[in-house]
């Protein structure tokens, strides 16, 4: 028997069992970025996986790249997050919110405001971007200067106190797949000079400051933190990962907060030497990971929960699923990103 199954404390809160729903962009909120009832019912139906994670969700307007995603900064966001948090919490579940602040990784088009992308330092990245006219080039974000730093971190702030505000249990800051918090860390995307850029310290120093904001809002005990050391998503080339995050999660470590998450994809090295380091939980997500190695990482000590996303998408039942050795059902991409209850809520259920 996975000891993924055994309960597991995760800041103040008991989990249920240690398998985790991560993030995952739906863009299926209002145009003007409001969870629906149809996203509470997508999340309450998954709320027996021991923790939800959600959606990548935009702490202010210059956070947002995609179409369709939600926002947590407005009194209209909050009461869209309440009917999710009510919905989950009725079910059983417990939910943590994803914070995402897509930096450069936007497009005019695509935000409420239609400003140039905001960035550390103003490198396109080699990417493209989806929007209501098709596929296009990112274009050039513009630099942040430091009093806009600060305005950054406060949205970060006023964000997690909206999601608590809306019922949520925690939020997860974004700081993985290429997005702001990864653009600092990032030598190719952090050409500053000033105390946020050069060395490893300083290009960590945004996402403390983040962290440290967030934590000091709603609690060290109700903020996760999310990176993925190495990965090259929207134009991302880190260049030296071990000393980022051997500068980076230290100073997380010392605020003490919930859970780390790392997305985990090349050899182990780096999460070996973070695992005795950190003090509190540790969620990591394995792209890819089959079906019967999911429990591996927490069986073997080397994590305490262990997330996964395409699984959880496509089989809202996932836990009895795998508790049963039931087939499962196939997750069909083709309804990931957009639409309405078709691939979203329709997935079916054992029995
Ligand atoms: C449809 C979809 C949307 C995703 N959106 C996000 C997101 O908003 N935030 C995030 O941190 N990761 C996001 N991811 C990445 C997943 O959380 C996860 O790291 C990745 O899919 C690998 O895990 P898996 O093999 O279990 O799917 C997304 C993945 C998928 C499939």
């Amino acid at each position: 028997m996975s000891r993924l199954w055994e309960p597991v404390s995760l800041g103040k809160l008991e989990l249920s069992n240690r398998l985790a729903m991560a993030p995952m962009t739906r863009d299926r909120a209002t145009p003007s970025g409001a969870p629906t009832e149809l996203n509470a019912r997508y999340y309450a139906q998954r709320a027996s996986m021991g923790l939800i994670i959600s959606e990548g969700t935009q702490p202010s307007e210059d956070g947002q790249g995609y179409l369709l995603t939600p926002g947590v900064y407005t009194e209209e966001h909050q009461a869209g997050w309440k009917l999710v948090a009510d919905a989950v919490h009725a079910a059983g579940g417990r939910l943590f919110i994803q914070l995402m602040h897509v930096g450069r990784a936007s497009h005019p088009d695509n935000t409420p405001h239609h400003r140039q992308a905001v960035a550390p330092s103003a490198v396109r990245p080699e990417a493209k971007m989806f929007t209501a006219k098709g596929l296009q080039d990112i274009p050039e974000p513009r630099a942040l200067d430091e009093a806009e730093i600060a305005q950054t971190v406060a949205d970060f702030r006023k964000a997690a106190r909206t999601a608590i505000a809306a019922g949520a249990d925690g939020v997860e800051i974004h700081g993985a797949n290429g997005y702001l918090v990864q653009q600092f860390l990032a030598g190719n995307s952090n050409r500053r000079t000033d105390r946020y850029g050069g060395s490893a310290e300083n290009r960590a120093r945004f996402g403390v400051e983040v962290a440290s904001a967030v934590a000091e809002e709603i609690g060290a005990d109700r903020t996760g933190l999310r990176i993925s050391p190495g990965a090259t998503l929207n134009g991302i080339a880190e260049g030296d990962t071990e000393a980022i995050y051997q500068a980076f999660v230290p100073e997380l470590a010392r605020l003490q907060l919930a859970y780390l998450h790392v997305v985990q994809a090349g050899d182990d090295a780096l999460l070996r030497w973070i695992r005795p380091r950190w003090p509190t939980r540790l969620i990591v997500n394995r792209p890819g990971r089959p079906r019967e190695k999911v429990g591996m990482d927490v069986d073997e000590g080397l994590a305490d929960v262990a997330s996964v996303a395409s699984l959880s998408l496509a089989n809202p039942d996932l836990v009895k699923r795998l508790q049963t050795e039931a087939k499962l059902n196939e997750p069909d991409r083709t309804t990931f990103f957009g639409g309405g209850e078709h691939g979203y809520t329709d997935y079916p259920t054992l029995g």
